[in-house]
C-alpha cells in the first residue's frame, strides 16, 4: 500500500513543498504488525529457553529509548560512527557516485545527514530511502530531512528486514547503508542470510555500507549496556511494556532483571530479563499462560562485535567485495565499504 504522506503525517503543518516529494510505503500496517508480534511472542514464550526477537523493543516508546541511549556517554558507538561518517563523507560520496541512498533500519536517520549533506552538496543524490519497521519515527524523519534537502525526494518504506526487503525501491546507483551495528543483532547464521538478501537485490554499481562495533575491552563493552541512568534497563524491559499494551498481557517490569554480558566464545553481548520470583504471566490475546521460574531467563537480544577479518569474510561470503575499512581515532567501531561483485 501507498500513502500520500500528506494524508497520513503525524502533523498537519508540513508545507506541500516538502509533502510532495515525500512517499511512504507501509507495508507492515498495524494489522500485520500486531499479527507478527502475536505470533513471535507465543512461539518465544512456549520455547525452551525463552526468547524474544529485538525487533520489538522499537514501537514509539522504545524507539524514543534507543535515541536516548545513544546520547548516553556510555554508549560510545554513535559517536564513534558520526565521526567516522563524517570524516569520510567526501570520499564516501565519490567512491560510490550514488544517486540514491538506502539506510536500512534508519531510526532518527541523525548521523546520515553527515552523507546526505554532502551527497546533496557535491554528490549526485536525487533520493533517499529510509527503511524500518517503526512508522511513526520513519514518517518523522523522512519529513525531517525532506525540508532539510529542498530537491531530495524521500521515499520511506516501513517494513520488516526479514520479509520486506525485496519491496525496497529499485533503480539508480545505489548505496544501501545500516548503521549503528544493527547488523550485531542477528546471529551469524541469520545475519548470513540477511546479506545475502541484501546483496540479492543490488546491482552491479551499487555499493553497501554497514556500521559494527568492534570487540575491546569487556568492560567497556558491558557499561555502554548497563548504563548507571538504566535507560538500557527500560528500554530492555519496554520488550514486556509492548506485549502488555498490545496483547493485553499483565508482565510486572519491576519482577525482571536486566542482564547484559560480554560473552567471550561468541563475542557478543547477551542481552536477558532474568525473572525475581516464580511467577505466571497471562497474554489474554493469545489465550495464553506463562509461568517463569524464580531465576529463568530469556533472551531479548544478543549484539555481536567484529573483528575486520571476520567480518570481511562474512561479506565476501555474500557476494560483496570490500572496498574500504575505516575506523575511528580510538579504534571502537567501524564503517565497512563493500561493492556487489
Ligand atoms: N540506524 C540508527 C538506529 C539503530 S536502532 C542508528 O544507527 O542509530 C535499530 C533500528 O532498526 C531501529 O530504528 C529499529 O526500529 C529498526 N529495526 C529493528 N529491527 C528491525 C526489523 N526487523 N526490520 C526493520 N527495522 C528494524
Ligand atoms: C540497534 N542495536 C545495534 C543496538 C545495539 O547496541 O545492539 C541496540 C541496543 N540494545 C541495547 N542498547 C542498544
Amino acid at each position: 500500500m501507498t500513502e500520500d504522506a500528506n494524508l497520513a503525517a503525524p502533523h498537519n503543518d508540513i508545507p506541500a513543498s516538502v509533502s510532495d516529494r515525500v512517499t511512504v510505503d507501509v507495508h507492515l500496517g498495524p494489522g500485520e504488525l500486531d499479527q507478527a508480534l502475536r505470533h513471535d511472542v507465543h512461539t518465544g514464550l512456549t520455547a525452551d529457553p525463552k526468547e524474544l526477537p529485538p525487533k520489538w523493543f522499537y514501537d514509539e516508546h522504545g524507539s524514543a529509548l534507543f535515541d536516548k541511549i545513544t546520547r548516553l556517554s556510555e554508549y560510545y558507538q554513535t559517536e564513534a560512527e558520526r565521526s567516522i561518517l563524517s570524516e569520510r563523507a567526501a570520499e564516501l560520496v565519490a567512491l560510490t557516485q550514488a544517486d540514491t541512498i538506502v539506510e536500512l533500519g534508519s531510526g532518527t536517520s541523525d548521523k546520515t545527514r553527515t552523507v546526505l549533506d554532502e551527497a546533496t552538496s557535491n554528490g549526485a543524490l536525487e533520493r533517499f530511502i529510509p527503511f524500518d519497521v517503526s512508522e511513526e519515527f520513519l514518517r518523522e524523519a523522512a519529513n525531517m530531512l525532506a525540508a532539510r534537502y529542498p530537491r531530495l525526494r524521500v521515499h520511506g518504506v516501513v517494513g520488516d528486514f526479514d520479509r520486506h526487503l525485496a519491496n525496497i525501491p529499485t533503480g539508480g546507483r545505489r548505496l544501501i547503508m545500516l548503521l549503528g551495528g544493527t547488523i550485531g543483532n542477528y546471529p551469524l547464521a541469520e545475519r548470513r542470510q540477511f546479506l545475502n538478501e541484501i546483496v540479492a537485490g543490488m546491482r552491479p554499481g551499487d555499493h553497501f555500507l554497514v556500521g559494527v562495533d568492534l570487540v575491546k575491552d569487556p568492560a567497556r563493552i558491558e557499561l555502554a549496556y548497563n548504563d548507571p541512568a538504566g535507560v538500557t534497563e527500560a528500554f530492555n524491559k519496554n520488550v514486556l511494556g509492548v506485549i502488555n499494551r498490545k496483547l493485553g498481557a499483565d508482565f510486572d517490569l519491576d519482577g525482571f532483571d536486566h542482564i547484559a554480558f560480554f560473552d567471550d566464545e561468541h563475542e557478543w553481548i547477551e542481552i536477558l530479563l532474568r525473572s525475581e520470583d516464580d511467577q505466571q504471566v497471562h497474554i489474554p490475546e493469545l489465550d495464553l499462560d506463562v509461568r517463569f521460574a524464580a531465576g529463568e531467563y530469556m533472551r531479548t537480544e544478543i549484539s555481536a562485535k567484529f573483528r575486520q577479518d571476520g567480518f570481511e569474510d562474512e561479506l565476501a561470503d555474500a557476494g560483496l567485495h570490500p572496498v574500504a575499512w575505516w575506523t575511528d581515532a580510538n579504534n571502537d567501531f567501524a564503517v565497512s565499504v563493500a561493492a556487489r561483485r
